[in-house]
């Protein structure tokens, strides 16, 4: 069964991305996605991971229209507090970090 779409609330889009632009940061993502969530959201983010094949619903992809129409603030929040079957990176990932794979995130488009 599909979930109901899963909506940030606004006040996460006031939520500003202090590495906006950062190259280094999204170099810097880069090596924590393939850790953290290349194994569900796939190598190139499409949402085609292995781990994520037997998921419901499956992994977002990631370069989707959908996903990077959303503020850097809205996939923070997503990030941080997770929905099943996604984890919730708030205490495994520290703040920074969440960012850097948001400016990696953004590469992807
Ligand atoms: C266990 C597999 C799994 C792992 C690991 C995982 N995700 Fe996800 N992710 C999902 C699934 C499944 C969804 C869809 C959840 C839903 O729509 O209810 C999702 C959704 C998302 C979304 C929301 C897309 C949207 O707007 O609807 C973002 C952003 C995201 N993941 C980023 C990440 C990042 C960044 C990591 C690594 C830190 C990660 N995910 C690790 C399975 C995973």
């Amino acid at each position: 069964m599909q979930q109901k779409k899963w909506v940030a609330p606004a006040s996460a889009d006031k939520i500003v991305n202090p590495l906006k632009g950062d190259a280094n940061a999204a170099a810097s993502g880069k090596k924590l996605y393939k850790v953290m969530c290349f194994v569900c959201h796939g190598p190139k983010g499409k949402g085609d991971g292995m781990g994520g094949a037997g998921l419901t619903p499956k992994p977002t992809d990631l370069t989707s229209k959908v996903v990077q129409a959303q503020s850097d603030g809205a996939i923070f929040w997503k990030i941080t507090e997770g929905r099943t079957p996604m984890a919730s990176y708030k205490s495994s990932i520290p703040e920074k970090k969440r960012w850097e794979i948001i400016n990696y995130i953004r590469t992807l488009k």
